[in-house]
C-alpha cells in the first residue's frame, strides 16, 4: 500500500487460506474499524467486501492448495479506512473480464461472479492488480460518516 500520509492506527494479519479463516478475517476487520464508531450499514458493507476478497483468495487464488493471505488495514484521521488483501496465488490473466458483473471461472460451484461488483459498490474505491502465476492485490477504501454531535 502506497504511504500517502501517516495512519492513526494500523493492523496486519497473515493467515493461511483455510475456508474457516474467511469469517475470522471478516470479524477482525469489523473489530478493527469499531474504534471509529461506524454505522451498522458501514460495518456490514466492510464485512461483505472483505468477505468477498478473502473468499476469492481461498477459492480462486489457492484453488488446489493452501497459501498465505496478507491483510493490511489502516485508519486515517479523516475517518478513512483502507484495506489491502493480497495473495501469491494463481493470479488473474484478464482483469477487465474478471471484474465484469456475473463473470466467473467457477460455474461448477455455482459462484455468482458478483464478488468484485459487491466490493466496488460497498466500498468507496476498489483497485485490483494481478499477474498470472504471481498473485493478486485488492485495495479498498471507505470513508466513515462524521460522528453525530452531542448537544
Ligand atoms: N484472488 C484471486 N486469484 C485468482 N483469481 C481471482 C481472484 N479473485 C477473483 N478471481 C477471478 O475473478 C473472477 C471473478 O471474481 P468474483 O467477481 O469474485 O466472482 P466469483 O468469485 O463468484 O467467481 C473469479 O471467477 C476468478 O476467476
Ligand atoms: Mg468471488
Amino acid at each position: 500500500m502506497r504511504e500517502r500520509r501517516k495512519p492513526i492506527n494500523e493492523a496486519r494479519l497473515v493467515l493461511p487460506s483455510h475456508s474457516i479463516n474467511e469469517s475470522f478475517a471478516r470479524s477482525v476487520s469489523a473489530a478493527f474499524v469499531a474504534q471509529v464508531n461506524p454505522t451498522i450499514t458501514e460495518l456490514s458493507d466492510i464485512k461483505c467486501a472483505v468477505s468477498e476478497a478473502v473468499t476469492n483468495c481461498i477459492v480462486h487464488a489457492y484453488a488446489d492448495s493452501i497459501g498465505m493471505i496478507y491483510i493490511t488495514m489502516k485508519l486515517y484521521d479523516n475517518r478513512e479506512f483502507r484495506i489491502e488483501i493480497k495473495d501469491k496465488g494463481r493470479g488473474i490473466p484478464n482483469l477487465d473480464e474478471a471484474m465484469q458483473p456475473l463473470y466467473t471461472t467457477d460455474k461448477e460451484n455455482e459462484r455468482s461472479g458478483m464478488g468484485f461488483t459487491i466490493m466496488e459498490n460497498f466500498m468507496d474505491s476498489l483497485k485490483v492488480t494481478s499477474a498470472a502465476g504471481k498473485g493478486t492485490k485488492v485495495i479498498m477504501s471507505k470513508h466513515f460518516s462524521p460522528l453525530p454531535r452531542i448537544k
